[in-house]
């Protein structure tokens, strides 16, 4: 994820950002760059990788100044490279910015820019707001900013800085974060509390639209042009901890970041309540022109696909293969010039996903690409991307890029069902609104995690815990158990509900947990009669469901209750407290949560 850190005082600034910046590294990041205004000019420097390639060339040519802005950059639109690295200047080399969100109409600015001649060189959106400031400049910097964010729809928090206000540094924000930091020399902006905390631990969290002018000694914050006070808090984390924003591991962080990374995967696929991927998809002649549809992947990724799967059969009304990259590889003998491969990959470097996709290429076929990296393999290679817009994953274990791989493939389907009719203005609409509903859902699932403790207690002391569901329930059970595996160490088993009688019920004795999930509406009775199979053996059972039958409760042990949605979309909501029970289960036994023995982030061998 994007970091930003500014700073405007009396003390050298490029030491200052460049060590906030490096605070921020654990965040992600593929390129940095930092502007200083030095005798009134201003200077950038930027560098495409890790923040040392930035300070080795700030070795060779020391900015010099007290005002500034830095940044490193996670991409969203256009590949890691220098020229799309922040800070970005305006054509007429007046105005600098460093930016993170996304500028959903930043096409249409750019067109209106382009029209009275300002010139763009890199392919990302923040590009157009330095412009777009420099075009509103008449004398006062703050104004401009001020103009500028209310042609703006999107996301933002932004620094800029002008060669026409030189001792000015303004900030704004609006729905990401932006922290002010208050010291003794100076004013520091920055996107998060670990950029700051060696030089001060007096803050001010900015709210949305907050501008704020900054000069050397005195700082001040608007909102829609009228002055307002916001309190400085102290901060009492430790820098460890700030890292993590307060929370214990990158994992359950990012299990809270949820309801965020659902709607910034949406922003970029829906307009006005409609799905728009634009060049993201296919057209309707293409679609209908491929003779078969894949999808191939690997681990949760592969769960994501095989719920894709059936999203896509509804939409398309045929059959679509979903196969695991690792056996596809070597066993495709059907895809050919007329086919489409989907790939699915959280970091779009995973080997056997990226040996599919080369081997598909190399046949002529079609591929799109769901990925979470822009400029990774599986983006450059791939003839169409969708962006899952998760930011980045840390921990090893997937559960933010899990969700937004459904949500990218549930908006694919929708996309495709809509252009070859199968669903109609009114379905898209409906589904779109129930997409909408989900981050409200997930927080409402997240407020009650506490009631998950004596569950995660009891697993935690089993060897094995077995995962059951049927239908669509089975593919949410499945990423259950992978979870659970992966951090715990505990044997987890999951298996088509309707499959135990047929050999693994031997396993079933007294006091073993079971998982069963229960939200395709159809298939409840059936699952009711698993869980008594079970429970008559002598099993520990809970239920993960959406209904609100007292049937489970007189059934279960435990029942977790999650908010109600369409069948096809239930895996976005019924994963959530399987990625909690996983979380808390490691924690119990001591584990490193984030790093769990013998596994990567990025599995790139075969
Ligand atoms: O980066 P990818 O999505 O291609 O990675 C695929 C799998 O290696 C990954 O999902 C793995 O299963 C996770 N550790 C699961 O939490």
């Amino acid at each position: 994820m994007c970091g930003i850190v500014a700073f405007n005082g009396l003390n050298d600034a490029e030491e200052r950002i460049i060590q906030g910046l490096e605070k921020l590294e654990y965040r992600g990041y593929d390129s940095a760059g930092i502007a200083i205004i030095e005798d009134d000019k201003l200077q950038v420097v930027k560098a495409a990788g890790r923040l040392e390639a930035l300070t080795d060339k700030l070795k060779d040519r020391p900015l010099k100044g007290t005002v500034g802005i830095g940044h490193t950059r996670w991409a969203t639109h256009g590949v890691p490279t220098e020229t799309n690295a922040h800070p970005h200047v305006s054509s007429d080399g007046r105005v600098a910015v460093v930016h993170n969100g996304i500028i959903e109409n930043f096409q249409a600015i750019k067109d209106d820019l382009s029209e009275k001649g300002y010139t763009f060189y890199s392919d990302t959106d923040t590009e157009v707001v330095a412009n777009l400031i420099a075009s509103k400049f008449q004398g006062d910097l703050r104004k401009a900013v001020e103009d500028s964010i209310n042609d703006v729809v999107g996301t933002f928090s932004l620094a800029v800085l002008s060669v026409d206000d030189p001792d000015k540094l303004i900030v704004t924000r609006r729905e990401s974060p932006l922290i002010l930091g208050i010291c003794d020399d100076g004013v520091f902006a920055a996107s998060d509390v670990p950029a700051l905390l060696a030089y001060t631990r007096d803050v001010i969290y900015l709210n949305n639209d907050d501008i704020v002018e900054i000069d050397k000694d005195s700082y001040h914050i608007y909102n829609h042009g009228n002055p307002v006070q916001r309190d400085v808090q102290t901060v009492e984390w430790s820098l460890e901890s700030a890292g993590k924003e307060g929370y214990d591991h990158y994992m359950i962080k990012e299990i809270f970041e949820q309801p965020k990374a659902i709607k910034d995967c949406l922003r970029r696929k829906v307009t006005d309540g409609f799905i728009d991927l634009k060049d993201q998809s296919f057209t309707k002649e293409e679609i209908e022109a491929f003779d078969h549809i894949y999808i191939s992947a690997c681990g949760t990724a592969f769960h994501a696909s095989q719920v894709g799967k059936r999203a896509l059969e509804d939409a398309l009304q045929r059959e679509i293969t979903a196969d695991i990259a690792s056996e596809f590889r070597y066993n495709m003998p059907f895809l050919n010039e007329n086919s489409l491969l989907i790939v699915v990959s959280q970091s779009g470097e995973t080997g056997d996903t990226l040996a599919v996709l080369r081997e598909a290429k190399l046949r002529g076929a079609k591929v799109l690409a769901i990925t979470n990296v822009v400029g990774s393999s599986v983006d450059r290679e791939s003839d169409k991307v969708m962006y899952c817009d998760a930011g980045p994953e840390i921990s090893v274990a997937s559960t933010k890029a899990y969700s937004t791989q459904l949500l990218s493939l549930y908006l694919l389907a929708l996309d495709f069902g809509y252009k070859l009719g199968t669903y109609g203005r009114e379905d898209v609409k409906m589904a779109i609104e129930e997409f909408e509903s989900i981050p409200g859902k997930i927080e409402e699932i997240l407020e009650d995690i506490d009631t998950l403790d004596p569950i995660a207690e009891r697993l935690a002391k089993h060897p094995a815990v077995f995962y059951l569901g049927r239908g669509i329930d089975y593919l949410s059970a499945k990423e259950g158990a992978l979870k659970l595996k992966e951090i715990s160490y505990i044997h987890a088993q999951s298996m088509p509900a309707g499959e135990l009688k047929h050999g693994s019920i031997a396993l079933i004795e007294e006091g073993i947990p079971v998982v069963t999930i229960i939200t395709q509406s159809p298939l409840v009775e059936k699952s009711i009669s698993n869980i008594k199979e079970v429970k008559a053996r002598g099993a520990y059972t809970i239920a993960i469901t959406d209904e609100i039958s007292t049937q489970f409760s007189d059934l279960s042990d435990a029942v977790i209750r999650v908010p109600a949605i369409s069948d096809l979309y239930a895996p976005i909501l019924a994963v959530l407290p399987q990625q909690v029970l996983a979380y808390k289960v490691s924690v119990l036994l001591g584990n490193d949560v984030d790093k769990p023995r013998n596994l990567a982030k990025s599995v790139t061998v075969e």
